[in-house]
């Protein structure tokens, strides 16, 4: 459902992406790891149309993003790591008002945004205003907003970054329903996260692609994945 091939992308001096290849296919939800500057936003940018690359190029469900930006955005969810909403709307109206903007309305969206409020439990504080919501609740607001259009591909950049326990365990059994027929990019730097919900192991460093691995049913736990991540991350330093 997602093809990069030979991606790049510089900025003057610094080298982000250096020719990244990958496929990702349907329900597989994809880890992408490493460290600061690796370039994960990067690729995340270029995944969500937010930028073209310099050569090579992205395909999402059959739409390359640099030629069909509106087709992408149409099949494509995404969760940045800080969570934009409207302060002075409520979880509700956001949702409803993108809703409107996805081109749906009705009953149909009224019965999608309940089955999220439900699912993300957002009913506590829906018609509480954004502004006043915490880290974690702003964030379970942006992904069911990411996903009211039921994307076929959902890039997530960090999500879960500074969430609380509970946030993030709610987000997390969400996703490991939503993958099913779907497939999702989910930059982390929490290797637990990596073992419970994530059946592929991407790692970048300084702009490569330096470890792509699937990662099996009989999961190798947080620590397995934290030895495979340093230990390909030694390899480009040495
Ligand atoms: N708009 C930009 N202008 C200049 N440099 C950038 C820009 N965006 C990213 N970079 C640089 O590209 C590299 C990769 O950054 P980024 O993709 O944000 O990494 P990550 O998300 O993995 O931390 C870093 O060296 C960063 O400083
Ligand atoms: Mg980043």
């Amino acid at each position: 459902m997602i093809h990069i091939e030979q991606v790049t992308k510089s900025f003057k001096d610094v080298s982000a992406l250096s020719n990244v290849s990958f496929d990702v296919p349907r329900d597989q939800v994809a880890a992408i790891v490493g460290p600061n500057g690796a370039g994960k936003t990067t690729l995340f940018r270029l995944l969500s149309t937010l930028s073209t690359p310099d050569s090579g190029y992205a395909v999402m469900c059959d739409h390359n993003t640099s030629i069909a930006p509106q087709k992408v955005r149409a099949i494509t969810g995404a969760v940045f790591t800080e969570p934009a909403l409207y302060d002075r709307l409520t979880p509700k109206e956001t949702l409803n008002y993108f809703g409107m903007l996805y081109g749906l309305g009705g009953p149909s969206l009224r019965k999608r945004i309940d089955e999220l409020i439900e699912q993300l439990e957002l009913g506590e504080f829906c018609s509480r205003l954004n502004g006043v919501l915490s880290r974690g609740m702003k964030q379970r607001v942006a992904i069911a907003r990411a996903v009211l259009h039921e994307p076929s591909v959902l890039l997530l950049d960090e999500p879960t970054t500074g969430l609380d326990f509970h946030s993030a365990d709610n987000m997390l059994r969400f996703l490991s329903e939503y993958r099913h027929g779907r497939c999702i990019l989910f930059a982390t730097h929490n290797f637990q996260e990596v073992s419970l919900l994530c059946n592929r192991l991407l790692v970048l460093g300084k702009g490569r692609l330096i470890l792509d691995r699937e990662l099996s049913e009989d999961s190798v736990g947080a620590e397995g994945v934290r030895s495979m991540v340093l230990e390909a991350i030694r390899g480009i330093d040495s």
